[in-house]
């Protein structure tokens, strides 16, 4: 063969290849998880890409641990919530305008803690190698704080913070009003049954100007925070050392001197009167 000839042939491949590629239909979704506060209405997101309508096809939401798998379930033009896992009944549906656009975005309603998991958007019959893609969805708990007071301890105090309820797994801190960190102990973990997270931690502190402590609990992944605060009496406090050295020189020692010179002078006047 003349080299011209093998140039149109690996033309030709290229082309080919380059084009398929691009035109190949597929179904997308996001590879970050969805993340939802508790009793939110979430969009899961999932297209045709290019752009095709999805009308025609039958398209599958599904939770794949569950069964029935079927989160929700649409085929010939219409919804069919008779093989939806009960779970999901009339929390669910896709957007029907769009679907002539290829998106077939499944909105949820009233996440609950159950929710969290892998979706699964399946459009079986799709002429294609890419018929799935799979989005998580982490629906977050929070819960307030609360701070009790444990009692004095050394020349401090140790405070309590409780907080339960959360999902995912929470991370405590302890501040003062100057937004120090304080070192608080190790934080103890509890799950419910519910796979809820308790999270319970303790810290000593000393005395400061305001008295003001902050126990903070946040999770990062969903983004929220809690904190509570509290004003310890200054009465709670064990006095420090230097008030108990104060105690001694400033009230204790002179009184001991007065008692003693008023001993003397008591002594020296019966004396006197003795005298007499
Ligand atoms: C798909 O439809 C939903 C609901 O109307 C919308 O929020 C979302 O932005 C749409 N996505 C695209 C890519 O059009």
């Amino acid at each position: 063969m003349k080299s011209s000839t093998w140039y149109f042939l690996v033309w030709c491949i290229g082309f080919s290849l380059i084009t398929t590629g691009l035109s190949q239909l597929q179904v997308v979704g996001q590879k970050e998880p969805i993340i939802a506060l508790l009793g939110d209405d979430v969009i899961l997101p999932c297209f045709l890409r290019p752009s095709t309508s999805a009308v025609d096809q039958t398209v599958e939401w599904q939770r794949r641990d569950l069964t029935p798998k079927e989160v929700h379930y649409y085929s010939d033009g219409r919804d069919n919530p008779d093989v939806h896992n009960p779970v999901y009944k009339g929390r669910t549906r896709l957007f029907e305008e769009e679907l002539k656009s290829g998106n077939m975005s499944l909105k949820l309603t009233g996440v609950k803690h159950t929710d969290n998991g892998f979706f699964t958007c399946f459009v079986p019959k799709l002429v294609s190698t890419v018929k799935t893609s799979v989005i998580q969805l982490i629906v977050g708990a929070v819960s307030q704080p609360v701070i009790s007071i444990v009692g004095p301890k050394d020349y401090g105090v140790v405070l309590k913070c409780d907080s339960g309820g959360w999902y995912p797994e929470p991370e405590m801190t302890w501040e003062d009003s100057d937004g120090n960190i304080l070192p608080g102990g190790p934080t103890e973990t509890e799950t419910d049954s519910e796979s809820r997270y308790t999270v319970r931690g303790h810290v000593t502190i000393q005395k400061t100007d305001n008295n003001m402590f902050t126990c903070r609990v946040q999770q990062h992944q969903i983004n929220h925070k809690m904190e509570t605060q509290i004003i310890v009496p200054g009465g709670v406090f064990p006095w420090s050392r230097g008030q108990k050295a104060g105690l001694i020189i400033g009230v204790l020692a002179p009184l001991a001197v007065a008692v003693l010179v008023g001993l003397y002078m008591w002594r020296k006047q019966s004396k006197f009167d003795i005298d007499l």
